[in-house]
């Protein structure tokens, strides 16, 4: 296993379309993998390919409590089948946005697509945070990120303070 450098906002990368996996093979399930251990070490509770710069339809998910077992998901190919009507406001951050946090509200409920690491179909109704999380991945799959849903006055305050913080600290 590898821990992944990360990809810090602001960064071009982090906002390109990923594109479809052909096929959960050897190298996926590594990826899948590598992107958990990653996600666990940083901590985060969701971790997407194209944040370790792997522009692929990838997404890791473990929003279980510290002092339960772990409970992560990987996901290939994730796609929403149907997203409720009710919205949630969570208080949303991203391992590419270190230490910021904004209120996103965002479908409450959510039922997914997606291959696992055995290739297989799956389908997952989820709400609360697993709902929220996965949504939150997602979006990066098509290059968005969580202040893409906030005001342009606030998205631009905690880019401008990251794009700071990259120069003085020496992020990846
Ligand atoms: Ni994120």
């Amino acid at each position: 296993m590898t821990v992944l450098p990360i990809i810090i906002a602001p960064d071009p990368r982090l906002k390109l379309k990923a594109r479809p996996v052909d096929r959960v093979d050897t190298r996926i399930v590594t990826l899948m993998q590598d992107m958990l251990e990653t996600m666990y070490l940083a901590p985060g509770i969701g971790l997407a390919a194209p944040q370790v710069g792997v522009l692929e339809r990838v997404i890791v998910v473990d929003v279980a409590e510290k002092t339960a077992p772990p409970q992560p998901y990987r996901m290939a190919n994730p796609e929403l089948l149907w997203v409720s009507e009710e919205l949630s406001v969570c208080n949303e951050g991203c391992l590419s946005l270190p230490e910021f946090y904004a209120d996103v509200p965002r479908p409450s409920r959510c039922r997914v697509r997606y291959r696992d690491e055995a290739d297989a179909v799956q389908e997952l109704e989820a709400e609360g945070l697993l709902a929220t999380c996965i949504q939150h991945e997602m979006d990066h799959l098509e290059g968005q990120l969580f202040v893409d849903h906030i005001s342009s006055l606030k998205r631009g305050i905690i880019l401008r303070k990251l794009q700071k913080l990259k120069k003085s600290k020496a992020y990846a």
